[in-house]
């Protein structure tokens, strides 16, 4: 498909009224990307010479969106003339005096796949035509433009869902909102387009039926799954598009080598990856830029965002946001991985622990019922269930750092900043507030007094105090017998 130029213009400029959304709805996501996202990596695959983005409703953040997308993409603006036809106008005036092909995409058209849109330049070239439209075969196609054909089988024009008669409604093939044009055709049978329809609008879809009736070659080609072809135009078509997507993105990485049992509680973005022999457990959430080293276990009901796991880590009902997971390290169940955590090979997190900004050594534990925040954790420590690192002291953060083999007893608090020294210790409930040397005990809690006779002498009459009674006389009747047998 060397020779002729390819220009890909891309239409994003609608409000998306049926999304009701304050959100433009180009920028609404699936797969972790905007539905423009989507389209402009098609888009970039077949490497057009230029890609021209027509923009108008809330401008600012979908262009914003598109440059970071695609850093050299043209952005135009659509004036106060509405409809698609228009809207690819003012991206023609901006392409000049452009000769060769021109790819129409919507942009709300997020499913279309590169082999879709090379069949169709294909076809176009091959055809010569004027125009080529990508169609599809519907159930119900409800909402869309109907390709509605002349008795030779050839496309003769598309009608709108708001402008077609009761049988052209009853069409079932669909127009996709994606085209091939011969750049000067397309030029010159735009200018003819007017607003006369049942939305005053100037549609692109009229040009089809404007080169037919200039003797121009229409083709079209049939998207081979109609699911690559659905629009998003509520909020019930994106979570279609999601479903579809996600069902792609499963498929892929299970044929790379991922056990994914239960694809329909598994979400995956677009831009996350799997090694081969993952296991994805149901109800896990692989999302943004999240990657899965080989061997791993994800799950159940986990979710990780820009994470890394590394090799043979193990990840139960976990909630993580970028947090880096050591090879062979486990994390969980209940556990929660905050920004900046870094987990070292064979660490562990375990249950009901929070970590955040804290870097926890090779073979370090953290087992359970913990909170490690600004922390930084050295090689084969192991704290005590309870440990909390005290790093916020009402007016800023401050930085606990915990030597290499170091083992903390249950309970302690670490009031930062602090330093704890290599293989120093812990006693239970310690409250650290002092540097501890290495290879110290540190034990922070007074020694136990008992105060005998208390709960009698304060609080008779109580359940304890029968208790305490009880317990009395079952002694006395111990130490009677004993008194015998000593006899
Ligand atoms: C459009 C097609 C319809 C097709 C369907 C496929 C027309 C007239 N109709 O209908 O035949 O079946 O797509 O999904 O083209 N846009 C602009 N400027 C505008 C209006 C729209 O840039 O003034 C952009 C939108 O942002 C969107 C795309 O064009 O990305 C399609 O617009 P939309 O209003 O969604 O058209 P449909 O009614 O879906
Ligand atoms: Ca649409």
């Amino acid at each position: 498909m060397t020779g002729t130029p390819l220009a890909v213009i891309v239409l994003a400029a609608g409000q998306g009224t049926r999304m009701k959304s304050t959100l433009p709805k180009m920028l609404h996501q699936i797969g972790g990307r905007p539905l423009i996202g989507h389209v402009l990596a098609t888009a970039g695959e077949l490497s057009p010479e230029s890609i021209t983005v027509v923009v108008r409703h809330e401008r600012d953040l979908v262009a914003a969106s598109v440059v970071a997308a695609v850093p050299d993409a043209r952005v135009v603006d659509q004036d106060d003339i509405p409809g698609t036809g228009r809207a690819v106008q003012v991206a023609l005036d901006a392409l000049g005096a452009f000769e060769g092909d021109v790819l129409v995409l919507s942009g709300d058209v997020p499913l279309l796949e590169t082999d879709a849109l090379h069949d169709l330049l294909a076809t176009h070239r091959q055809t010569a035509a004027g125009a080529t439209l990508l169609s599809a075969l519907l159930d119900d196609a409800t909402g869309y433009g109907r390709v509605v054909r002349g008795e030779d089988g050839s496309v003769s024009r598309i009608v709108e869902q708001k402008d077609a008669t009761p049988d052209e409604a009853a069409v079932r093939e669909i127009n996709a909102g994606v085209y091939v044009f011969h750049a000067p055709a397309l030029r010159a049978h735009l200018a003819q387009v007017g607003t006369n329809n049942a939305q005053g609008e100037m549609y692109l879809t009229d040009v089809v039926g404007l080169m037919r009736e200039a003797s121009l070659t229409v083709s079209a080609t049939l998207a081979p799954d109609a699911s690559t072809a659905l629009g998003v135009n509520d909020r019930v078509q994106l979570a279609e598009a999601a479903r579809i997507l996600n069902a792609r993105i499963v498929r892929h990485w299970q044929l790379e080598g991922a056990t994914i049992l239960d694809p329909a509680t598994t979400w995956i973005d677009a831009d996350a990856s799997l090694a081969a022999d993952v296991t994805v457990l149901p109800g896990s959430h692989i999302l943004r830029a999240t990657t899965v080293a080989s061997g791993a276990i994800i799950g159940p009901d986990t979710s990780l965002v820009d994470c890394e796991v590394g090799e043979g880590a193990t990840v139960r009902r976990t909630d993580a946001t970028l947090a880096v997971i050591g090879a062979g390290a486990t994390v969980g169940p209940f556990a929660y991985l905050r920004p900046g955590t870094e987990l070292g090979a064979a660490g562990k997190i375990g249950t009901f622990v929070e970590t955040k900004n804290s870097v926890i050594g090779e073979r370090s534990k953290v087992p359970h019922l913990s909170y490690i925040g600004d922390t930084t954790i050295g090689t084969g420590v192991n704290l005590g269930a309870g440990a909390i690192t005290a790093n916020y002291d009402d007016v800023t953060k401050h930085r606990t750092v915990i030597g290499d083999e170091v083992h903390s007893g249950s309970h302690n608090v670490f009031v930062a900043p602090v330093r704890i020294g290599d293989g120093a210790k812990t006693g239970a409930g310690a409250v650290i507030r002092k540097d501890v040397p290495p290879g110290a005990l540190a034990i922070s809690v007074a020694p136990q007094r008992n105060v005998e006779g208390w709960v009698e002498q304060n609080r008779p009459g109580t359940g304890a105090a029968a208790a305490v009674a009880k317990a009395r006389s079952a002694q006395k009747a111990d130490d009677g017998a004993q008194e015998e047998e000593d006899r």
